[in-house]
């Protein structure tokens, strides 16, 4: 099939490449020409494990195509995905300004009967204002608009699109299912269950979807908070819990605050949603509420186990990013954490494997170091903040060369029953 991808972020450069992958021809589009010379020039501009060798076999075979000519592209291609970012305006709402920009410029190119596809998280009814966009231009008869929302983990993407638990398109005329059931075809037969609804019931399962996963690491977040009162171990409430087929054993780690591009954005949004069609969403709303004050609640956490001495203390942070294989900051943790102590005076190095950042780079006292040994020398504070592999089987001691030191490990890589028998102060969430 002749695809076209618009907007080559994370969602249209990922799921373009898959696609071309599974056989397709795909033109990825951008209006940013530095980002097209960039693909165009063999390199990557995102940050996803394995991202670079699928775009460049599918590129080398000539079935990935970059280019800045949306109207080329439209004309030469018979699904348009509109993949273009729709981050939060100012009350919280998704700001939908590129969709409708891409959804005019696409009106312009109807050649021949084309569907387009909306692949980018949108609120409830946005496909109905897609469609009147376009239909100010085009016959009906020559368009159709559907819903496909994506469920692609940063970090995880590539393996999210080939081995999805499930496609979730929604059109309000099934006529068009076919073609798009079609391209799905080859995830399908390795299992991926095609489910279809109309095209707002696919819209709301995006938000719904990221608003009860939000909801559910918050709320193991908050259990964990009672486990560190009732000396009881997190670990093994998730298990049990888990274990029951109706709550499922996955996105129950507790950590950090929840970051990243999406559920902070889909929560807020979300909410906005209801707020408009009159529904007040108060779990998603006290959920927001919690991990944001879960930020300070793990800074304080920080402090107290430097008995509240911050000052001229060294404290080093393995991993700043939201979560592990990502460079994404957003939403991280690390930004509240991090000024928070060093406006106190605590004495900060930090290590990621994705580099320096330039959220810290105005922060007096705040290094970072291209080692972990070299973060983590004369410390008085290790903390684990993402739980990156390299992380997890280090000798502190070592790393330290001191004897009085202490350790946060804020994703539980490691044993606190064995940690508790070595020679520091091991502390950790829930437990
Ligand atoms: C999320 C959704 O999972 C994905 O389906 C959607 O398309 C985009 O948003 P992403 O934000 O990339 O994906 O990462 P995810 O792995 O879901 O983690 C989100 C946040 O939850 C991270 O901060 C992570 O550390 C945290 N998390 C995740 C936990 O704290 N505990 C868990 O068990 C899982």
């Amino acid at each position: 099939m002749k695809i076209c991808m618009v907007g080559t972020g994370y969602v249209g450069l990922v799921s373009g490449a898959c696609f071309a992958d599974l056989g397709n021809t795909v033109w990825c589009v951008d209006k940013i020409q530095n980002k097209i010379d960039i693909l165009n020039s063999n390199k990557i501009p995102i940050y996803e494990p394995g991202l670079d060798e699928i775009v460049k076999k599918n590129y080398k075979a000539g079935r990935l195509k970059f280019t800045t000519n949306l109207n080329f592209a439209v004309k030469n291609s018979d699904l348009i995905f509109i993949c273009v970012g729709t981050p939060t305006s100012k009350n919280g709402s998704a700001d939908l300004k590129y969709v409708i920009q891409a959804a005019k410029e696409i009106s312009k190119n109807i050649n021949n009967f084309k569907i387009i596809v909306n692949k980018s998280t949108v609120p409830v009814s946005t496909g109905d204002m897609v469609e009147n966009i376009i239909s100010k231009k085009v016959k009906k008869n020559m368009f159709a608009v559907i819903s496909n929302p994506e469920f692609l983990r940063e970090g995880e993407a590539i393996r999210d699109f080939r081995f999805p638990d499930r496609i979730v398109v929604g059109a309000n005329n099934k006529r068009f299912l076919n073609k798009i059931k079609k391209l799905y075809q080859p995830l399908v037969n390795k299992g991926a269950v095609f489910f279809s609804t109309n095209r707002r019931g696919a819209e709301l399962i995006k938000y719904a979807a990221n608003a009860f996963l939000a909801s559910k690491i918050a709320f193991m977040n908050e259990v964990g908070n009672l486990c560190e009162k009732t000396d009881v171990d997190i670990e093994d409430v998730a298990l049990g819990m888990g274990l029951d087929k109706r709550i499922g054993a996955r996105f129950l780690r507790v950590g950090p605050a929840y970051g990243g591009s999406c559920f902070p954005k889909d929560t807020k949004a979300i909410t906005v949603t209801g707020d408009k069609f009159k529904t007040n969403l108060s779990i998603v709303k006290s959920v927001i509420k919690s991990n944001n004050l879960r930020k300070t609640i793990l800074t304080k956490k920080a402090e107290k186990i430097l008995s509240n001495k911050v000052k001229n203390k060294n404290i080093a942070f393995l991993g700043v990013t939201f979560k592990a294989n990502t460079d994404d900051m957003r939403g991280s943790t690390s930004l509240i954490m991090i000024p928070s102590l060093a406006k106190k005076g605590a004495k900060i190095n930090y290590y990621d494997p994705t580099g320096s950042k330039k959220e810290f780079s105005k922060l007096k006292n705040v290094k970072y170091c291209d080692t972990i040994s070299k973060t983590c020398a004369n410390t008085d504070l290790i903390i684990i903040h993402t739980e990156w592999d390299e992380f997890k089987s280090l000798n502190f001691t070592k790393l330290t060369k001191r004897k009085n030191f202490k350790v946060f490990d804020m994703r539980n890589l490691y044993s606190h029953v064995d940690e508790n028998k070595k020679n520091y102060k091991y502390y950790s969430i829930g437990r």
